[in-house]
Order: C-alpha cells, then structure tokens, then sequence
C-alpha cells in the first residue's frame, strides 16, 4: 500500500516536471490575460452600472465582454471566452474539457480555496496536435446580481432587455458564491 503510494507520488512528479518547462509561460501569460480582462470589463461594467443602472450596463456585457476578448486575443494569439452550462450567450457552450474543469474547479470551491486564485490548465491531444487550455472560474459577486441572480429579484428593465436580447437566457438563478461560469483560453502548441 505504502511503496504503491511511493511510487504512483513519484510518478505524479515526474509527470508535473515533465509538462512544467512547456506550459509554465503560457500559464503565466493565461493569468496574466485572465486577470487584465477581469478588471477591465469589472471596471467598464461597474462605470455603465454607476452611469446608467443594470440595463444599460447590459450593453456593455453585450458589446464589450467579446471585443476585449478579441483584442486580448489578437495581441497573444490565444483564443479567448467566457462558457457557462448556463449560457446566456448562445455562443457560450462549454466543451468536454470546459465541463470537466468547472466540475473540478466547483470540487475545490467547496473545499474551501479562495476563488480569486481558482484556475487550472492542461494539455490535450487533439487530431490536429496538442492544444493548451486553461480555465479561471468567474465567480458570483454580488454586484453580478443584478443581472445574474433570482428572476424575481431582476429589475423589470434588466429583465424586459434580457428577455429582448436573450430569448434562450439560462444564466439567472445564481447567488454570490457560486461559479458563473469559466474564462477559457486554448492555443494550439
Ligand atoms: C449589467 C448586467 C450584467 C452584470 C452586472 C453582469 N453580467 Fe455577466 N453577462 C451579462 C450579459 C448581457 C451577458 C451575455 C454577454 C454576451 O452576449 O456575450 C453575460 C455573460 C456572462 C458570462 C458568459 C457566459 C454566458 O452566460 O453567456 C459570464 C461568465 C458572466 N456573464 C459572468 C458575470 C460575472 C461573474 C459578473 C459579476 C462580476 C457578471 N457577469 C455581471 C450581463 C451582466
């Protein structure tokens, strides 16, 4: 029990030492990324929020959310979005792997890590080669509420501009604390 322990550990470090050299930039770039386009749409959502209430902010999620995404993406080549199983976009289906990381990054919120620091990376075959992926959980805040939460509680604007802008919305329903969904970033190796 104690030797196959030993070994499996060992095995799981080399595996880690093994992967480290190649993806170590490209997570820290990911971080990097991640981080700058939170607190760029934090920063404009919060602005159109003071400005104008929730649904004007709408139009920012709208507009904003994909074009700092593709900006981001255009200056490190790497594909960049945001997923959620409960997408309002349509757009915004997560894949298998997506899947798989919100499940595990739910497993370690529950445990108790700080969801500041929740993310996670990998590397999958794929037929065309070996893809790097990355994924950050964007949790709940309550400012998110707004715009996120009970459909009881929405304003009868943000709720009428949904309803108009998104008529397949399946991303209410939440309360602060839990995961959103994923900021996901892929680039081909
Ligand atoms: C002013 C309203 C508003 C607020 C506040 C808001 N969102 Fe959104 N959110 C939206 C809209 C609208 C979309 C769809 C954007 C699009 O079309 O790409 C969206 C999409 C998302 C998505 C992409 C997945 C999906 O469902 O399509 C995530 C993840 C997300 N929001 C997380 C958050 C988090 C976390 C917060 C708080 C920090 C937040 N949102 C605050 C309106 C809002």
């Amino acid at each position: 029990m104690k030797r196959t322990f030993k070994l499996s550990f060992f095995a799981l470090l080399l595996a880690g030492c093994a992967s480290t050299p190649d993806t170590a930039n490209l997570v820290a770039e990911s971080r990097q990324t991640a981080g700058g386009l939170i607190q760029t749409l934090g920063g404009e959502l919060k602005a159109a929020m003071t400005a104008g209430g929730p649904a004007q902010a709408i139009g920012v999620c709208k507009e904003r959310a994909p074009k700092i995404a593709a900006e981001a993406a255009q200056r490190t080549g790497m594909q960049i979005k945001r997923v959620s199983p409960n997408n309002r976009n349509p757009k915004g289906v997560p894949d298998a792997w997506e899947n798989e990381a919100l499940a595990s990054l739910e497993k370690r919120l529950a445990a108790g890590e700080k969801p500041e620091t929740l993310d996670l990376h990998g590397v999958v075959n794929t037929p065309d080669g070996k893809v790097f992926r990355y994924a950050k959980a964007l949790v709940t805040q309550p400012a998110c509420l707004n715009c996120h939460g009970a459909t009881e509680k929405l304003s009868p604007e943000v709720k009428a501009t949904l309803a108009a802008e998104y008529p397949n919305d399946k991303a209410t329903g939440y309360s602060a604390g839990m995961i959103r969904g994923v900021l996901s970033i892929k680039k081909a190796l």
